[in-house]
């Protein structure tokens, strides 16, 4: 409806793992789930915003009246993200990207040596949530820190050194919270503020951050 929190909104969400190709048939990746990200996307479209969802390979169904880009690497995620931004409002980065891509992928099956090992080398991907953020006309910018140790502090540092308007950490160490799971619990950390938002569903965290996003986000609009 109109009235909605987030009525005339463009949200573009980020979500999933990225797949960095070793060769034809192997990859490296992580244990995202997609359901983090999705939670947040059904949630946006609740609250009346119109959501783009930029999504990596995952096993569960997309909500329903998003726009979904569906990709497989960070590079593929970082294009498909930097050229639809210039329309949104407020961008959330909830993907598990690669931070490194394999640096000599291989174009054909790779063999197996008798004896050797595999040594592999890596080169960085390109920071999506910084390029975002990084803009003249930057969107409302909000990215997520997935951490084992020292999170909040981890969180800072990424929220000032990517210039966001917020970081919701995320403490990965806990079983049954974070990646894969169905729950999760999230410090969410402003330059000015801080909110805990204690271990709940994806589905009804992602209702409670897109309040404190619409909040601080009307701040940046005074
Ligand atoms: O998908 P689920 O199974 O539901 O799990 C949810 C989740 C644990 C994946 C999610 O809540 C989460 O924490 N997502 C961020 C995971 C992550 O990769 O965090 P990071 O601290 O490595 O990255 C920091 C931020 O930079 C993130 O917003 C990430 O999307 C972004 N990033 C990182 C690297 C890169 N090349 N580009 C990016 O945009």
């Amino acid at each position: 409806s109109k009235n909605a929190l987030l009525s005339g909104k463009r949200i573009m969400i980020t979500a999933g793992p990225t797949r960095e190709a070793i060769d034809p048939v192997r990859y490296i990746s992580n244990h995202s789930s997609g359901k983090m990200g999705y939670a947040i996307a059904k949630a946006a479209v609740e609250l009346g915003a119109k959501v783009t969802l930029v999504s990596g390979p995952v096993n569960i169904l997309p909500p329903e009246n998003v726009e979904v880009e569906s990709v497989v690497s960070a590079q593929q995620m970082y294009d498909a993200v930097m050229s639809d931004i210039g329309s949104h409002d407020i961008f959330i980065a909830c993907a598990a990207v690669a931070d490194y891509r394999v640096d000599n992928a291989s174009n054909h099956k790779m063999k197996k040596n008798k004896d050797d090992g595999l040594t592999l080398s890596f080169i960085q991907n390109p920071d999506i949530l910084k390029s975002v953020a990084a803009l003249d006309t930057a969107p409302f910018t909000v990215g997520f820190a997935a951490e084992t140790q020292d999170m909040i502090e981890y969180a800072k540092s990424k929220l000032i050194r990517k210039k966001l308007n917020m970081i919701a950490a995320n403490d990965v160490s806990k079983p049954g919270l974070g990646f894969n799971s169905d729950k999760n619990a999230l410090i969410v950390i402003t330059p000015e503020k801080e909110y805990e938002l204690a271990q709940a569903s994806k589905d009804s965290l992602a209702v409670n951050l897109l309040r404190l996003v619409e909040r601080e986000y009307q701040e940046t609009q005074k």
